[in-house]
């Protein structure tokens, strides 16, 4: 019998507050009109100074664990894809069992740019293919607020914080749930986009403090060319390892990044607006939150349905890109 990870349960969370580009034109030399046209951005969540990654993983978390109708005692193991862990160690996802379980959980985070929670729902995949888990959750949480230099323009319009999280649980015999994947990742780009300080490389110091090393840099021409193709390959290549074409694919669940690659992927493949989830205009690009906010958004719209062909694609750091391919319910 061959077993496949289903989606029991999908929660989001953003915090409260909005920064909107008329707030950003205080901060820096910017304006709504410049945002709104070369990125599709209007408004993005941030969180507060004390509002942690972990606290927005867990309010997530809560609700697919809710939808899934089990608690954090049922999970076998907790995959907590971010790029801003609350701390180096102890890991996020330890962090989140002591907040969701009474009882320990195997738990690990990952790290792949925003390409993250992709890679993460194919690690739970294969773990509950391979029989020896049966429930995972997979979590997405970044607070990029936390590594964004608000004085630089050039980065400061484009990041939110948010989390999101599935829960995948091992069914026998269904055509249902995560079909396969596609992953990639080539570190020979990886000066494009990156935090320099605060790892081995460069421990933090107050001359990396003083240069600014500890925000994030990002070369954003070269990204921008590097998505136009990453996505469209990865959505391409995906569809072929599960036998599937882009005529099959119901709903199409891109990183949002920037609304002008999106463009670049659906003219490429034709596609309809309604067979592609959009929603950077409220949240911007929130790294690993951007595709269970976008798929919570077309589900809430009613554009999700038991058996719908859902193709989650992204590109990050790493440089890191790649794509899953769900068959929606269970
Ligand atoms: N407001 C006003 N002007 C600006 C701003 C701003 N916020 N930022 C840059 N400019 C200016 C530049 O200085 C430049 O001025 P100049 O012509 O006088 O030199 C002009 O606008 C054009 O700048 P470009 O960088 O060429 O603008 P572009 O259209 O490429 O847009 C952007 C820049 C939005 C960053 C785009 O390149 C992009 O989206 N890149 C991809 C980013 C991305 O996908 N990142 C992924 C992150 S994934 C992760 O892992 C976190």
């Amino acid at each position: 019998m061959t077993k496949r990870a289903v989606v029991k349960g999908l929660g989001t969370y953003a915090p409260p507050r909005i920064l909107n580009n008329h707030d950003l034109e205080r901060l820096v030399d910017t304006n709504d009109e410049w945002i709104v046209t070369r990125t599709g951005i209007r408004e993005r969540h941030i969180a507060a100074p004390e509002e942690t990654t972990a606290d927005m993983a867990e309010k997530a978390s809560r609700l697919a664990l809710q939808e899934a109708g089990i608690t954090g005692d049922d999970l076998d193991f907790i995959i907590v894809a971010t790029n801003t862990p609350d701390t180096l160690f102890p890991s996020t996802a330890a962090r989140l069992q002591a907040r969701l379980a009474d009882r320990p959980v195997g738990g690990v985070d990952l790290q792949a740019g925003c390409t993250g929670l992709i890679y993460a729902i194919e690690m739970a995949s294969a773990m509950i293919q391979s029989g020896s888990y049966q429930r995972i959750l997979v979590v997405g949480a970044d607070k990029l607020s936390s590594i964004t230099d608000y004085q630089d323009r050039t980065t400061a319009v484009l990041f939110g914080d948010a989390a999101g999280a599935l829960v995948l649980e091992g069914h026998e015999d269904t055509e249902f749930g995560v079909l396969g994947s596609y992953l990639k990742a080539d570190g020979r780009g990886g000066d494009l986009l990156s935090l320099p300080a605060g790892g081995s490389r460069l421990p933090a110091s107050a001359a990396t403090v003083e240069e600014g090393l500890h925000y994030l840099k990002m070369n954003g021409n070269e990204t921008f060319r590097f998505a136009v193709k990453a996505m469209p390959e990865a959505v391409e290549e995906g569809l072929k390892r599960v036998g599937l074409t882009v005529e099959d694919m119901d709903l199409l669940v891109p990183h949002q990044a920037n609304l002008r690659i999106i463009d670049a992927a659906v003219r490429r493949f034709n596609l309809d607006p309604d067979r592609v989830a959009i929603n950077i205009e409220r949240y911007g690009n929130t790294s690993v939150g951007t595709i269970p906010l976008a798929l919570e958004d077309a589900r809430r719209e009613g554009r999700v349905h038991r058996g719908s062909v859902v193709v989650l694609v992204a590109f990050g750091a790493g440089l890191t890109w790649g794509s899953t391919i769900i068959r929606w319910g269970y």
